[in-house]
């Protein structure tokens, strides 16, 4: 039996996404089991700890339901399969539901705004570069979170600064090596800023954790797909809205140096929804207020995430 979500919680019980609400976060899955978030704990020799060998996704999930469940499942899938990590059961649909719906009503996250995260490693073995032997089990973890989406940030605009992009060269691959992605936040952060927007060989890519969009002589422009940037599901959905919208559309990087001309410039993401930049590198986006095409953009996008949530059948 799970332990009770109302028992006291402890600190460790505590690894929030930003920006969250902790008070009901205590269940997690891991490798079929639920147990306390502080009494889940993964060997020394998991590859994930070691070598980064593993993948993640991160779901929104409004009243219990999650957002876009097949398209993130595909890029799990995608991942997997390209780095040869063999598929877990959690990759599975009706399994995902399950588990998910387990962990948010034992972890009162039926009601309201929350996310699930989940993450699936290459397993536990010998520490040696070289993959373990056939038949090691991947790790599979899941947890929840109560999110609350930035709206206070979203209403003012955000601010960025530009960073060199230094990640490999499969950054279409959601993998759990960060690093670069942690050093860039953590650069905007020491300068007041809330994301920092990458540049590879001039051009933008992304940000630490969502797709960047400039509003360039009046068409929507971001980063192609490709082996350079992420695939964001929110990305897909901000085009299609765009689209729906008769919005221009150019799926064309623009330059460190376009930055100062743009009109508007906005992030998309699952925990940033359409995020307005009104500041890069501490000069102002057009004139320095969210523009009316990602406010726009947002207001397509929050529809259409809680229809999309609410349209679902109820979990059993
Ligand atoms: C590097 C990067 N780009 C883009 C995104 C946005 O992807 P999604 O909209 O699927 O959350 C993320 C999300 O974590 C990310 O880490």
């Amino acid at each position: 039996m799970p332990p009770s979500p109302c028992r006291a919680l402890r600190r460790d019980d505590y690894l929030p996404l930003e920006p969250t609400d902790c008070r009901h976060h205590v269940l997690a899955y891991l490798n079929g089991q639920y147990l306390p978030r502080s009494a889940a704990s993964i060997p020394v020799e998991d590859r994930g700890f070691v070598f980064g060998d593993g993948v993640y996704e991160v779901w929104r999930v409004v009243n219990g339901r999650l957002f876009e469940t097949a398209r993130h499942l595909a890029r799990l899938s995608h991942g997997l399969s390209e780095l040869r990590i063999s598929e877990p059961d959690l990759v599975r649909r009706d399994v995902l539901d399950e588990v998910a719906n387990r962990l948010l009503s034992e972890s009162g996250l039926l009601e309201g705004e929350a996310t699930l995260y989940v993450e699936v490693t290459r397993g536990v073995a010998p520490r040696t570069h070289q993959f373990p032997p056939a038949g090691t089990k991947p790790t599979v973890f899941a947890m929840v979170n109560r999110f609350v989406p930035p709206n206070d940030l979203r209403a003012r605009g955000a601010s960025a600064i530009t960073t060199p992009d230094v990640r490999w060269l499969r950054c279409d691959i959601k993998t759990i090596q960060l690093l670069p992605n942690v050093m860039a936040k953590q650069a905007a952060a020491e300068r007041g800023a809330t994301e920092a927007i990458m540049i590879r060989d001039g051009v933008v890519t992304e940000g630490s954790h969502a797709n960047v969009f400039g509003v360039l002589d009046g068409e929507i422009r971001t980063h192609p797909l490709g082996n350079l940037i992420l695939p964001g599901i929110t990305r897909t959905i901000v085009l299609e809205l765009a689209n729906a919208l008769s919005i221009p559309i150019r799926e064309d990087a623009f330059t460190e140096p376009d930055i100062g001309r743009l009109d508007e410039c906005f992030l998309a993401g699952t925990t940033t929804d359409v995020m307005p930049i009104v500041r890069v590198n501490d000069r102002p986006i057009g004139r320095g207020t969210p523009g009316p095409i990602a406010t726009r953009l947002f207001t397509e996008f929050r529809a259409h995430l809680d229809a999309s949530c609410a349209a679902m059948p109820a979990s059993p």
